[in-house]
């Protein structure tokens, strides 16, 4: 369902640039790369095959920006979201974004091209239950520092 809505979404993103069939710009063609990115979280394969063959443009092109341009990402992403509103913060969200800092530290060094993002949210409203973190859509509540390296590690299967 949702691969679906991003489907139409990317259907309506590509006749706007166009003009990169008959005047290639690389500007542009990062500037579609990122539009892409908003609606996937990344660069998906497909995607990039895609945009290939409406325009004209040769795949190395696409895996040369991605590489030139470190913000674009040709891997699915897991977005970690902090809540750092003042519920949270009273029972410790703190720790816990010190804990995900940690993990993600740990992680970096042992398992290269694996990518997670960090955000924070001022509030989930799920103030009772804090201190919360979401990992994409999934909401974690009442999360201890010590459960963190656990919580992540499912992401890592
Ligand atoms: S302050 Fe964290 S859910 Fe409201």
């Amino acid at each position: 369902m949702l691969e679906e809505e991003y489907e139409k979404q990317i259907e309506e993103m590509i006749p706007c640039y166009e003009d990169l069939k008959y005047d290639y710009q690389q500007d542009r063609l990062v500037e579609l790369l990122r539009e892409i990115q908003e609606v996937y979280g990344y660069i998906p394969d497909d995607v990039q095959q895609r945009v290939c063959q409406e325009f004209g443009i040769k795949e190395v092109v696409i895996k040369s920006l991605l590489k030139y341009y470190p913000s674009l990402h040709a891997v699915k992403r897991h977005i970690i979201t902090l809540c750092v509103g003042p519920r949270c913060s009273a029972r410790g969200c703190g720790k816990v974004a010190d804990a995900v800092r940690e993990e993600l530290r740990v992680i970096r060094e042992n398992k290269a091209g694996l990518v997670f993002a960090v955000r924070t949210q001022n509030c989930m409203k799920q103030c009772t239950k804090g201190p919360n973190l979401k990992i994409d859509d999934r909401l974690y509540s009442g999360v201890k520092p010590e459960e963190v390296g656990k919580i992540l590690g499912e992401y890592l299967r």
